[in-house]
This record gives structure tokens, sequence and C-alpha cells, in this order.
């Protein structure tokens, strides 16, 4: 019976993988070239939305900073939650924030690689009593089950629409938003909050779709 152990066996591969890797890290830089697929890889932005409106205010921004980021080849991936099937989380602690996956199997679980492996995830909400949409604001809580992977540096946006336009209107959903990005580590990357904007037709004619192209198309690049 062999005595090797398992460690034995596995790191003369890894020897061999490090040894290649190096060789052609060797080679790259004999060749006075950048690694082109690093350099060139495009920014990924996961974009979710809390409207039901899929001709209203907060999709028209939300619409205009795809457009934008596109533009400047950013890969973007939409969960407009209203249309998906979100449970809300009922605090069991069964995933003990990140150790183990959710029991709720819903598209959450279609949502979550895109959350863990994007540059900068977009928060695009209408303005329901001065917060969050229900509809958004279950997937944030459902962050909980993936808190652990989510921590950690990340850009972010929020757009939103409001019917008002108070100085107070979106005062409450800033502190929230900034609060969260807080302590997640995130980094806010600046935001869209219309006011004026309780329609689609009554956002079309203010300057806030324009902001949300302009900013999809600043923050779209690495
Ligand atoms: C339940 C509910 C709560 C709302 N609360 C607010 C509010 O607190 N302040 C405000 O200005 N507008 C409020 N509105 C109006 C919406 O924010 C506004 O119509 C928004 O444009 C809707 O965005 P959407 O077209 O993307 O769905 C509320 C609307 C609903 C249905």
């Amino acid at each position: 019976m062999s005595t090797q152990n398992v460690s034995d066996l596995v790191h003369p591969i890894r020897f061999v993988e490090r040894r290649k890797l190096l060789q052609s890290a060797a080679a790259v830089a004999a060749a006075g070239v950048l690694p082109v697929a690093a350099a060139s890889a495009p920014k990924k932005i996961t974009v979710v939305t809390g409207s039901t409106h899929r001709r209203g205010a907060s999709f028209l921004l939300t619409d205009e900073f795809i457009r934008g980021a596109k533009e400047v080849g950013a890969e973007i991936y939409r969960f407009d939650a209203a249309f998906k099937r979100v449970t809300a989380c009922s605090g069991c602690d069964h995933c003990g924030l990140g150790s183990s996956p959710c029991v709720y199997r819903d598209d959450m679980f279609e949502l979550n690689p895109h959350l863990i492996d994007c540059d900068l995830v977009v928060l695009s909400t209408p303005l329901y009593y001065f917060g969050f949409s229900a509809q958004l604001k279950l997937v944030i809580d459902r962050f909980y089950a993936i808190n652990s992977q989510l921590h950690s540096p990340r850009q972010t946006v929020l757009l939103a629409a409001a019917w008002n336009n108070n100085d107070w209107t979106y005062t409450a959903l800033e502190s929230h938003y900034e609060t969260l990005v807080r302590y997640m580590g995130w980094t806010d990357m600046g935001r869209v909050v219309a006011t004026d904007s309780g329609t689609r037709g009554m956002c079309e004619s203010t300057e806030f779709p324009q902001m949300a192209y302009e900013l999809g198309k600043k923050v779209g690049t690495r």
C-alpha cells in the first residue's frame, strides 16, 4: 500500500501549473505587451429595479443609465424584482449570513452570482413613503444570505423617481442608501434622484433621464 498522502500527490501538479504560469508571464513581459483580456475586460454592472411599471419613471432612468453604460462597453445584468419570485427574508438565520444557502429557493439564486461577481450594483426604485419600494427592499433583505460575499469593495449607484419635489423628499431614502453603502464597504458612484417624476411623462420633461444616461457613461468603464 502506498504511503503517499494527499498533499504529496497534489504538490507536484501545483508546481507544474505554477511553472507554466511563470513561463507565460515571462513571455508576455518579454514581448512587452500587457495581458489584453485583463486590461479590456468590460465593467460588470448588476442592475436591480423595484418598480412594477415597465413604462414608468424609474424604468426610464434605468433604461437611460444602461444605454449610457453600454455605449462605453459595460456588461449589464438586469433583475426586475417586481417580475421575479423573491420571498421575504424570514430571519431564520439558516444562512448564517453567507455560510449556507438561503432556505428559499427562488429567483434570488439567479441574481446572487451577478451580485457577487460584479463591479457595480445599481439600485433603482420608485420612492414609496420616502423609502425603497417593497419589491426592491425584499431583494436588499435577501442580501443577508450572501452578506459575507457582498461585504467587499464594490461600486454602487442609486436611481429613484418620486412625485414630489420638496427639499426633504429624498432625505430618508438617501440616508438609508448611504448607511447601506457604508456598512457594505461599497463606494457610491453617483445618484439620480428624480423629483417631479410621478409618471414616465412627467420624468421625460425633466433633466433626470439625461443625467442617468451621463452617469451610465461616466461609470460604465473601469
Ligand atoms: C405606495 C406608494 C408610495 C409613494 N410614496 C411617495 C412618496 O413618499 N413621495 C413621493 O414623492 N412620491 C411617492 N409616490 C409616488 C411614486 O414615487 C412616483 O409615482 C414614482 O414615479 C413611481 O415610479 P415608477 O413610475 O417607476 O413606478 C408613491 C407611490 C406609491 C404607489
